[in-house]
């Protein structure tokens, strides 16, 4: 009897796989992405207050060439997004767009311009979180 249930539960573990071998508890690589991305943002806006041009297009660089999670990864959120991966990407794809423009502001010294393309970005930002952070929460960490 309680073999049996061993063997189901173990067989169950099996057919989820991956789903359970990254249990709740552990935090998608994404998160620390998007860390870095927040950082990155505060840092740009802090930057563009002071005009230090130097800093804004180096944080801004950064985002819009920021780090991505490893293949196997995206592969889940991929398989999670299905017909949604297009929208998702392109949020991701206006985000890193606004950041070249805010990096090419910073060579130009235009605080307007700067503080539009932040603006914009950040709009993107929120565009993703949105449509998807709830959601994404519930799937991947139960929340
Ligand atoms: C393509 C969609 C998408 C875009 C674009 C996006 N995010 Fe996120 N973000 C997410 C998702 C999904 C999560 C939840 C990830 C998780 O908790 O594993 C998240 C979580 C976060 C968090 C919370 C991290 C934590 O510690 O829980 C911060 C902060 C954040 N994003 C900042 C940003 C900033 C800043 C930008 C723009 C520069 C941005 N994000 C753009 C999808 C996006």
């Amino acid at each position: 009897m309680k073999l049996k249930k061993i063997l189901i539960s173990l067989s169950l573990a099996t057919l989820t796989g991956g789903a359970l071998a990254q249990s709740a508890s552990e935090p998608l690589v994404l998160r620390s992405v998007m860390v870095q991305m927040q950082a990155d943002t505060q840092a740009a806006a802090d930057a563009i207050a002071r005009q230090d041009w130097a800093s804004v297009a180096s944080h801004a660089d950064r985002l819009a060439h920021h780090a991505e999670p490893p293949a196997l990864e995206k592969v889940r959120i991929l398989s999670w997004l299905l017909t949604d991966a297009m929208t998702f990407r392109n949020y991701d794809l206006q985000v890193k767009a606004a950041a070249a423009e805010l990096a090419t502001a910073a060579q130009h010294k235009d605080t307007t311009a700067a503080s539009r393309d932040l603006a914009r970005m950040q709009q993107s930002c929120d565009g993703c979180h949105n449509s998807f952070r709830a959601q994404f929460l519930a799937h991947f960490y139960a929340q």
